[in-house]
């Protein structure tokens, strides 16, 4: 779906989940939201406060997790997805805390992989996700699921791409300062939501978008697993779009 401007596509968006958290409001049910980071989704949350705050739209019936967190990372720190969604997101609306999920980034290494599998159970118990929200990075990656990902792989540690960390050296004020490592869902958690939106602007996007949506899919691209998903749409705006 493309449109003209990014913010179009962010209000579309946002609107289609905000009805979402309402249908199951007024059914008395949770409904459980995947979220990503990057400067992607920022404005689907600002329009998704500007609905809390000018329309009422409630939080309270709402479960979050999000994709990904560097390795090592402590949730203050200025790069910290914990800190991004906090301040573009959480901290404006009525959320239950506890209804927040985000990959912890402060573990000691061993006990990665156990908090890894918690992560995915967490999923399970709530149901699984129904609307998954995702970004791109330049790599194809989703999440964090780099280049060589598995089509079934699940929440782990993995090493980020070259390509990620050059384009992430700018938010750690140099290259050499980004970390080497992230958790990330797995591509097999990502597929399991019920519906995805991905979101991608700008033309620097415009080649790994046309890859994912038309190349043959490959673990060359993770995006292009997306290809296999029945309730996949990417959102796009019109530079994005250009090489389609
Ligand atoms: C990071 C995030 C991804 C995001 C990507 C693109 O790598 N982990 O989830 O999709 O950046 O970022 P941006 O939206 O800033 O282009």
């Amino acid at each position: 779906q493309v449109f003209r401007l990014a913010r179009e596509a962010s209000h579309y968006v946002a609107s289609e989940i905000a009805a979402f958290i309402r249908q199951r409001s007024d059914e008395a049910k949770m409904c459980v939201l995947g979220l990503a980071t990057g400067s992607t989704p920022v404005s689907v949350y600002n329009e998704l406060v500007r609905l809390h705050r000018e329309e009422g739209l409630s939080f309270k019936n709402v479960i979050t997790f999000n994709l990904d967190e560097y390795f090592p990372m402590q949730p203050n720190e200025l790069q910290s997805y914990v800190r991004f969604m906090n301040e573009h997101l959480f901290d404006h609306i009525d959320i239950e805390r506890g209804n927040i999920h985000i990959p912890d980034g402060t573990l000691a290494e061993e006990d990665v992989p156990e908090f890894c599998q918690r992560y995915e159970e967490q999923i399970a118990e709530v149901g699984g996700i129904d609307i998954q929200l995702l970004g791109i990075g330049r790599t194809g990656h989703i999440g964090f699921n780099e280049p060589g990902s598995g089509r079934n792989s699940r929440t782990r540690m993995i090493t980020l791409d070259r390509v990620t960390r050059g384009d992430a050296a700018s938010d750690f004020f140099g290259e050499e300062y980004v970390p080497r490592r992230a958790i990330t869902m797995g591509v097999g958690t990502i597929a399991g939501a019920a519906q995805i939106y991905l979101l991608a602007f700008g033309e620097g996007k415009a080649q790994v978008v046309a890859q994912s949506v038309e190349g043959p899919i490959t673990p060359n691209i993770p995006a292009t697993y997306l290809q296999e998903h029945p309730n996949t749409r990417f959102v796009l705006d019109e530079a994005a779009a250009e090489n389609l």
